[in-house]
């Protein structure tokens, strides 16, 4: 069968799989093939494993998987066939030499623009999946002048907003899908060719098109904003502890005012995951390039309220379990960033249970998605844990739970049973603020959520 596209996508990761996914499985007439450098990713998702937990994930790949969806990792091959080629590939934090710990390290970036001059032997659409500092694209085009003849590349830029563990949803019905383009003849036609891509199942009034810098500045801005507002209820819930306000209570209060709305106030132990932090310091550090002290000042409070909330959980439990936790056994509840996802990466779980083990305490971990990333995450760290799938066996024996990740299961577990097995008195600290505090603390537990009065029977 001869298809109508050829798409590439370069990057197997938890944006190029499920993106590649859903146009394969809303548009039959084009041909996707996903490439990665890792042999290992590539067949897990060739397998009946693949290498992400995502709700709907595996139903949507079994279904178009060796139809019009392939994986592979001849990288060369995929590039000559490609008439659009899309980049996924990771933007971590540098780690090493100018702006280590703030600017995004781009050599994959541009490794994969390199790639894509050297094996092309016809014109290509190349677009910017990844999240990229302002002005990225500028680079990839100066890269990409070819002299083969014939050979020419337009740039795009159309940043990916899906949240994991709703990806399949985020995907299918995204509130706008940004195109970015040069201004010129050939950056519109290139755009108008992606917008067809999307008006396969996108309604034409949320694909939305822009300048090319302002498409990768509004996708680091949409995280700046979203990051903004937990680190803004997160604030707010240590003056509730301060003085018996209700966080949840403010929150709805706050959020009922259609200007503001109410979704992202949940108060929590801080935000985790690949890329609020990450995007947050790009973006100061983009800042402070241009001179803009006291913006990237502005825009690091996020970061810094984001990493206070997570010390004053763990000095909230020290304080409250007689200030020492050495030699207590502190059962940790969820180890993935958010629910519905087995993604550990910039996990508060992570950085608490550190904290916890510094303290000589001895950590009990489960969580029923992330166990594996857990084992990696831990594994050059030095202190006592274990990983235990079953949350009962996890808490048995235990001083306190720390609740991390906002699981169903954590709302509706046997809790008598569970209080049953604990050392007394035995803490519940809940970082999520899901579990019914009072049923809680009727069981006989000493309750602390976030943003809310403790509730202790001493
Ligand atoms: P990821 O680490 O899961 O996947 C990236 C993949 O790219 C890896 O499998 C890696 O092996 C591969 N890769 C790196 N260099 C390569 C090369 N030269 N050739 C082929 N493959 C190469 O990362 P991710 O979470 O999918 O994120 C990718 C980008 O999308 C990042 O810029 C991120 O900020 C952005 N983003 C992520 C999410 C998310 O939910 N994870 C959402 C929106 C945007
Ligand atoms: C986030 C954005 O929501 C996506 O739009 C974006 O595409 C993505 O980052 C990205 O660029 O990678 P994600 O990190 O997958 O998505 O998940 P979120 O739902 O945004 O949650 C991020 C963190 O904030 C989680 O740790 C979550 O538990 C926490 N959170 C979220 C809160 O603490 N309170 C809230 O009210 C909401």
């Amino acid at each position: 069968m001869k298809f109508e596209k050829e798409i590439l996508c370069i990057g197997a990761g938890y944006v190029g799989g499920p993106t590649m996914a859903m146009i394969a499985h809303k548009c039959p007439r084009y041909r996707i093939n996903v490439v990665d450098i890792n042999p290992e990713k590539i067949a897990q998702w060739n397998s009946n494993r693949l290498p992400i937990y995502e709700p709907e994930l595996d139903e949507i790949v079994s279904g178009v998987r060796g139809r019009n969806l392939f994986f592979n990792t001849d990288i060369g091959a995929g590039i000559r066939a490609a008439d659009i080629i899309f980049v996924s590939v990771n933007t971590p934090t540098k780690t090493f030499g100018a702006g280590a710990g703030m600017a995004a390290d781009l050599q994959y970036v541009e490794k994969t623009a390199r790639q894509i001059l050297e094996y092309s032997e016809s014109s290509k659409i190349v677009v910017e999946r990844s999240t990229l500092p302002v002005r990225t694209a500028q680079a990839m085009e100066r890269i990409l002048i070819s002299d083969k003849p014939g050979v020419k590349f337009e740039v795009l830029s159309n940043p990916e907003f899906l949240s994991e563990g709703t990806a399949i949803n985020d995907l299918e019905n995204p509130d706008r899908v940004l195109i970015g383009s040069q201004q010129t003849k050939s950056g519109l036609k290139a755009r108008d060719v992606l917008c067809q891509i999307y008006e396969n199942w996108v309604p034409r009034g949320r694909i939305i098109t822009s300048n090319i810098w302002s498409s990768e500045l509004s996708k680091l801005v949409a995280n700046a904003f979203l990051a903004q507002r937990i680190s803004s209820i997160n604030a707010i819930s240590s003056l509730c502890e301060a003085t018996d306000a209700n966080v949840d209570e403010v929150a709805r209060a706050v959020g009922l005012d259609s200007r503001i709305g109410p979704e992202f106030l949940n108060a929590s132990i801080g935000f985790g995951g690949s890329c609020f932090k990450k995007d947050l310091l790009n973006l100061v550090y983009l800042f402070r390039n241009y001179g803009l002290d006291m913006e990237a000042d502005y825009w690091e409070g996020v970061i810094l309220i984001n990493e206070n909330q997570k010390d004053r959980f763990v000095m909230n439990m020290l304080r409250n379990m007689f200030n020492t936790l050495a030699g207590k056994k502190i059962c940790v509840f969820g180890f993935a960033f958010k629910a519905n996802t087995g993604d550990t990466r910039a996990t508060p779980a992570l950085t608490v249970a550190k904290k916890l083990m510094a303290e000589k305490a001895e950590v009990m971990i489960t969580d029923p998605r992330a166990l594996g990333n857990a084992k990696n995450d831990l594994q050059d760290i030095a202190g006592r844990y274990k990983l235990v799938d079953d949350p009962y066996e996890a808490a048995r024996g235990c001083h306190a739970i720390a609740i991390m990740t906002e699981w169903k299961l954590y709302r509706t577990l046997d809790y008598k049973k569970i209080f049953k097995s604990m050392q007394k008195p035995a803490f519940i600290f809940d970082g999520r603020n899901i579990a019914d505090h009072d049923k809680l603390f009727k069981i006989g537990f000493n309750v602390f959520p976030i943003g809310k009065a403790k509730m202790v029977h001493f």
